[in-house]
C-alpha cells in the first residue's frame, strides 16, 4: 500500500510540474525518446501573428527526424511545427509543409536555428549555424490562431537531446539582429517579445528536466 502511494506520487511527479521563471543558462533535456515527453510554454502574447520569428538552440544525436517546435491551438491542427525530417529542415504552416535543404547535420555540438515567417507575403527563411537557406513561401496572406501552446520537443514525432534559448517575436527580426543570436552571446541580441527565454511560464509533461547548461560539457 506504501508502495502504491509511493509510486502514484513520483508518476504525478513527473507527469506534469509547473513553473515560471528565467531560464537563461538553463536547459530542457529529453533523456528518452518519449513521444508523450514534452515542455509547454505559455507565450507572453495573446494576439493572432501574423508575421513571426522563431530561435532556438538544440543538441541531439539523431540523425533521422526529429521535432524541435509546435505552436499548437486548442482544438485545431498544428498552426506552426518546426522540424528536421533528413536531409532537409521542414516549416509546416497551417497543412502547408515546405523544406529547407542543404545544411550539415552537426550531431553532438548546438545548433542555433531562427526561422522567418511574413504572414503578408509568405515569405519565410532558416538560418542555422549563420548559414541563410534560400527564401520560399509559406502560408501567403495567413495568420496563426490566438492563444496557442509552444510545444518543445515532440508533438507528434520524437526528440532527444537538449533545447534552449527559445525566443519568439512577433515580426521579421533583422538580419543583424539574428546574426548576434547566432553568436550566442544573450547579452547582445534582443529577447524574444511573444516568448522570452528570460522569463518563461512552462510545464512538463512526462520525463523531461531542466538543467544547468554548464551540465552538458558543450563548449561550442
Ligand atoms: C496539439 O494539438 C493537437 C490538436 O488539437 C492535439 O491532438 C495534441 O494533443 C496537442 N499537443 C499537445 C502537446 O498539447
Ligand atoms: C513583409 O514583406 C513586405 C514586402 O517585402 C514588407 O513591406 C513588410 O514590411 C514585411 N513585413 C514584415 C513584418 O516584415
Amino acid at each position: 500500500m506504501k508502495n502504491t502511494i509511493m509510486f502514484l506520487l513520483l508518476t504525478w511527479c513527473t507527469i506534469t510540474s509547473q513553473d515560471k521563471g528565467d531560464l537563461r543558462g538553463q536547459v530542457f533535456s529529453f533523456p528518452e525518446e518519449y513521444a508523450s515527453s514534452y515542455a509547454r510554454l505559455a507565450p507572453l502574447l495573446s494576439k493572432p501573428l501574423s508575421s513571426a520569428t522563431i530561435c532556438l538552440r538544440f543538441y541531439t544525436d539523431r540523425l533521422g527526424s526529429i521535432s524541435l517546435l509546435t505552436l499548437n491551438i486548442t482544438g485545431q491542427a498544428a498552426a506552426l511545427t518546426i522540424s528536421r525530417h533528413s536531409p532537409g529542415y521542414q516549416l509546416l504552416i497551417e497543412d502547408k509543409a515546405i523544406f529547407f535543404y542543404g545544411f550539415p547535420c552537426y550531431l553532438n555540438k548546438w545548433n542555433s536555428l531562427c526561422t522567418t515567417w511574413n504572414g503578408s507575403t509568405g515569405m519565410s527563411q532558416m538560418v542555422i549555424n549563420k548559414k541563410p537557406s534560400v527564401r520560399k513561401v509559406a502560408h501567403a496572406g495567413g495568420s496563426l490562431g490566438a492563444n496557442p501552446s509552444v510545444i518543445l520537443g515532440p508533438d507528434k514525432g520524437s526528440f532527444m537531446g537538449h533545447i534552449t534559448d527559445v525566443h519568439i517575436y512577433d515580426y521579421v527580426i533583422s538580419p543583424s539582429e539574428i546574426q548576434n543570436y547566432m553568436q550566442g552571446n544573450f547579452l547582445r541580441y534582443t529577447l524574444g517579445n511573444y516568448l522570452n527565454w528570460g522569463s518563461v511560464d512552462y510545464s512538463i509533461n512526462g520525463y523531461v528536466l531542466v538543467e544547468d547548461i554548464k551540465t552538458l560539457n558543450s563548449w561550442n
